[in-house]
């Protein structure tokens, strides 16, 4: 696949540093064999993740610049609250620190103890707040989903004949919550159709049951829709969105990936008075007043602008494009999956390329080392390293063993992807070589962050 050409060019540039592999050897050794010890200096192309690493474009540096710094009632404020309005048609818009604290500032609200929320599947901190929250959270992703050789155009879809099964089984009293991920991170960016949303909004409002997009890559999803869904052709991405949040009753977000901002968050409320009410209530002693939310004022204004440069289509034509370009090329080597490519990562199947290594020599995360030793770039295990230990200190078997390159957004150019794509086929083709992991240290609690591993 041609790759699709930027619709920018470069006004400001920050240099990265080349590493010799034998710097990278010690560096790694350094870092315990954990790419969270190391220094983002070190690294040539990162691809940790795609939150807070965006580029911002000059209109919203200007905007930085004229963020209104009142404590209540900026300028900046009354701009977030009329971009929310205008794209997404909610009445009500509550700005927070970041994605977690939105899910920190709603959940609670929703879910009364001992409740479950049923998602598409559960984002890390998303999983995190619910149980916090006193409630149980439960995963319903369609099956295709699971299997990350096969093609399907929405693998980011609710099983919605299983989740109406699920409200049943537990009595729909006892679900507090629905949850859309759009796009399904933990499936590999995969996005989900508007008619699964429609469906899954239906079975939410048969039950009675608060309806809840986590919207963080909202308007990649639309693009999908745009490019995969029957009828959606010559749909503008921003009635997309306005049609996928119209079926919800409230979204959470981090705008720190389609948004286009190093930090930022959002929850939004149709029409909803009371649950607007509980969530400022929850935002004052947790995150601060809530014309600023635990952010600046120049935040909320470069925020206003980015959630309009995310869905410009131009824009997603080339981000999705990006995405795609690095898929055609993976596919054409061979190299394994989840297909088709996301819309913000290529998730690595680990266990396909690496089937000599076992769920407990870390597959996923014997790639990302391998990855940084090829060529410096960092990305991460999703997989058995990451899901640890069960309470009885047992190592869990993931049902998948990915090494996930997030790819940040307007931030790298075609030479970059193609040193990834090189770097990946090289280890491909010396992939029986490559050797697995043992943990030395683990803390109790998210042990990827900071264990200590060595070679095997
Ligand atoms: N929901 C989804 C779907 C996410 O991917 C994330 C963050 C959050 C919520 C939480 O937002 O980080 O702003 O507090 N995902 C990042 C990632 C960290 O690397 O996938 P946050």
């Amino acid at each position: 696949k041609k790759y699709v050409a930027e619709p920018f060019k470069i006004k400001m540039v920050e240099p990265i540093r080349m590493t010799t592999r034998e710097e990278r050897v010690e560096k790694l050794k350094a870092a315990n064999y954990n790419v969270f010890y190391l220094a983002a200096d070190d690294v040539y192309v990162d691809l940790l993740t795609d939150s807070g690493t965006g580029a911002m474009s000059h209109e919203q540096w200007a905007g930085i610049m004229r963020g209104d710094e009142a404590y209540s009632g900026g300028k900046s404020y009354f701009k977030l609250l009329d971009a929310v309005k205008d794209i997404f048609g909610y009445k009500y818009a509550q700005p927070v620190h970041q994605g977690r604290a939105a899910e920190k500032v709603l959940f609670p609200t929703l879910l009364k103890k001992g409740q479950y929320c049923i998602a598409n599947m559960h984002f890390d901190t998303t999983r995190a707040h619910v149980e916090l929250s006193g409630g149980t959270p439960i995963d319903c992703v369609c099956e295709a989903a699971k299997n990350p050789a096969i093609y399907d155009d929405f693998k980011g879809n609710m099983d919605v004949e299983k989740l109406e099964k699920l409200i049943n089984e537990y009595g729909k009293e006892n679900v507090g919550a629905v949850l859309m991920t759009i796009t399904n991170n933990s499936a590999g960016g995969q996005p989900v159709s508007v008619k699964n949303i429609k469906e899954t909004a239906a079975v939410a409002k048969k039950y009675g049951i608060t309806f809840v997009i986590d919207a963080a890559r909202y308007a990649e999803n639309a693009y999908f829709i745009k490019q995969r869904e029957e009828g959606y052709q010559d749909k503008k991405i921003a009635d997309i969105v306005k049609e996928v949040f119209s079926y919800a009753d409230a979204f959470t977000m981090s705008a720190k990936k389609d948004a286009i901002v190093n930090m930022g968050g959002i929850v939004g409320i149709k029409d909803n008075a009371e649950m607007y009410e509980n969530v400022k209530a929850m935002t004052i002693p947790y995150e601060g007043f809530i014309t600023y939310g635990g952010l600046a004022g120049r935040d909320l204004e470069a925020l206003a602008i980015g959630l309009y440069e995310g869905i410009d289509d131009d824009y997603l034509k080339y981000r999705i494009g990006q995405m795609e370009y690095l898929g055609s090329k993976l596919k054409e080597a061979g190299v394994p999956f989840q297909f088709p490519v996301g819309g913000h990562a290529m998730f690595l199947d680990a266990k396909a390329l690496l089937p000599h290594i076992p769920y407990n020599e870390f597959p996923g995360q014997a790639l990302a080392l391998e990855l940084y030793l090829e060529a410096g770039i960092r990305a991460c295990d999703i997989g058995s390293y990451m899901m640890g230990n069960d309470p009885d200190g047992v190592q869990i078997e993931s049902e998948f063993e990915f090494t996930r390159l997030a790819i940040p957004r307007r931030v790298y150019t075609q030479s970059h992807l193609d040193v990834v794509a090189d770097a990946i086929i090289a280890i491909k083709e010396r992939a029986s070589e490559i050797k697995g992991y043992k943990i030395v240290w683990e803390p109790k609690v998210l042990r990827h962050f900071t264990a200590h591993l060595v070679p095997l």
